[in-house]
C-alpha cells in the first residue's frame, strides 16, 4: 500500500514504516502548501499526518481511496471523526508516552508564571536588571493552593501528581467522568465547571478539544475567576478567547496566563498577550521531548503499518470502525 507521510518523523518511525512492505512517500521539502498535501493524500491508501491539517467531509470527499489515517498526534480535534466512521477510516493517535512531556510544560508555564520568570530573564535579557526593590517582581506562592484540573485524563493525571507532591495543592476537576483513582490516588475532588472556575488558584486545561469548546474561556467566565487565578493551557489554543483573556490580565480580574496553545496558531509577534507581564507564551512545545517524540513515532508508524497488515490499529479513536 502507499503509505504519506507530510513530515518525517523520528528514526524509530521511519524504520517500522520502511522495514515495512509499503511505499513511503514523503514530499522532498520540509513544508508543503494545502493544495500538495491533498494531491499527496489523493493517492495514498494511508496518511500518517504530522500538524493540524483539517481532514474534515470536503477532505474525504476529495479522498476517496483514503483508508486509514495515522495521527502524529494524541489531540485529534483536526479530523471530522464522525464522517472518518462513516467510512470505515480508522483514526490512529499516539496517548500515553507524551502525557509527562506534556504536563511538565503545564507545571513549567504554572512555576513561569507565577515567579514571572519569562519576564524576568527578558529584562535580563534587554539590559534592564533592575536593582533589589523590596516591593518589586513579586510573585506567588503556590504551596497549599487550589489547582483546578479541567479534563482529568492522562496528562492532568500527570500535571495533578506534580503539584500535589512539589507543593501540596488541593486538586478538584471537571471532567466528562469521574475518575476514581485520581480521587483515591490524590484526594481529588470532582466539582462542576461554575466551582471549577469559582475555587481555583490554577486553573489548567488538558481536555480534548471539541468545536463546542470554542472560545469557552470568555470574559464571562474569567469575571467569575479569583483574582489570583493563574490559568494554563496546554491543550488546544480553542478553548479560549485571547481578547477577552487579555482583558482579565490587563485589568486584573486573574493573575496570570501560560500558553503552550494559542488561537490561532501561530500566534502573531503582534498579539497584545506578549505585551504583558504575566504571560508567558511557548510555541506548542508540549510533547517536545525526544522520549516523547520517539514514543509517538514509533506508535504512528506501528499504526499505519498494521492497517497495511489487515490488523487493528492498538490506539484507535474511533474502533467502532472495526465492529
Ligand atoms: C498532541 O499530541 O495533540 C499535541 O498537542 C501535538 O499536536
Amino acid at each position: 500500500m502507499k503509505i504519506f507521510l507530510n513530515k518525517a518523523i523520528p528514526q524509530v518511525g521511519m524504520k517500522i514504516l520502511n522495514d515495512s512492505n509499503n511505499e513511503i512517500i514523503i514530499p522532498a521539502k520540509e513544508n508543503i502548501s494545502d493544495v500538495e498535501f491533498l494531491k499527496y493524500c489523493k493517492n495514498a491508501d494511508v496518511i500518517l499526518n504530522v500538524g493540524g491539517n483539517k481532514l474534515d467531509k470536503e477532505f474525504f470527499d476529495n479522498c476517496p481511496n483514503l483508508k486509514a489515517i495515522s495521527l502524529f498526534s494524541v489531540g485529534y480535534n483536526s479530523v471530522d471523526i464522525a464522517e472518518a466512521t462513516k467510512r470505515k477510516i480508522p483514526v490512529g493517535n499516539t496517548p500515553d508516552v507524551l502525557s509527562r512531556a506534556t504536563s511538565d510544560i503545564a507545571f513549567l508555564l504554572m512555576q513561569s508564571v507565577s515567579r514571572l520568570a519569562s519576564h524576568n530573564f527578558q529584562k535580563v535579557k534587554d539590559g534592564n536588571w533592575g536593582s533589589f526593590d523590596p516591593m518589586e517582581n513579586l510573585g506567588q506562592e503556590l504551596y497549599g493552593k487550589t489547582l483546578g484540573v479541567f479534563g482529568l485524563g492522562r496528562i492532568g493525571f500527570e500535571m495533578a501528581k506534580k503539584c500535589k507532591a512539589a507543593f501540596d495543592m488541593e486538586i478538584i476537576y471537571h471532567n466528562r467522568s469521574r475518575n476514581e483513582e485520581v480521587e483515591k490516588e490524590l484526594g481529588a475532588k470532582y466539582v462542576s465547571f461554575e466551582e471549577l472556575v469559582k475555587n481555583s488558584d490554577v486553573l489548567s486545561i488538558h481536555a480534548n478539544f471539541e468545536a463546542k469548546d470554542s472560545n469557552l474561556f470568555n470574559a464571562e467566565i474569567f469575571a467569575k475567576m479569583k483574582p489570583n487565578l493563574i490559568f494554563i493551557n496546554t491543550a488546544r489554543g480553542g478553548f479560549q478567547n485571547e481578547k477577552d483573556l487579555y482583558k482579565a490580565l490587563k485589568n486584573g480580574t486573574i493573575w496570570g496566563a501560560g500558553l503552550d496553545v494559542t488561537n490561532p496558531e501561530p500566534m502573531e509577534k503582534s498579539n497584545s498577550l506578549l505585551q504583558l507581564s504575566n504571560v508567558c507564551v511557548l510555541p506548542h512545545i508540549g510533547s517536545a521531548t525526544i522520549e516523547a517524540r520517539n514514543g509517538m513515532a514509533k506508535i504512528a508508524a506501528e499504526n499505519a503499518v498494521s492497517f497495511t497488515k489487515g490488523e487493528k490499529m492498538k490506539t484507535c479513536v474511533n474502533p467502532e470502525v472495526y465492529i
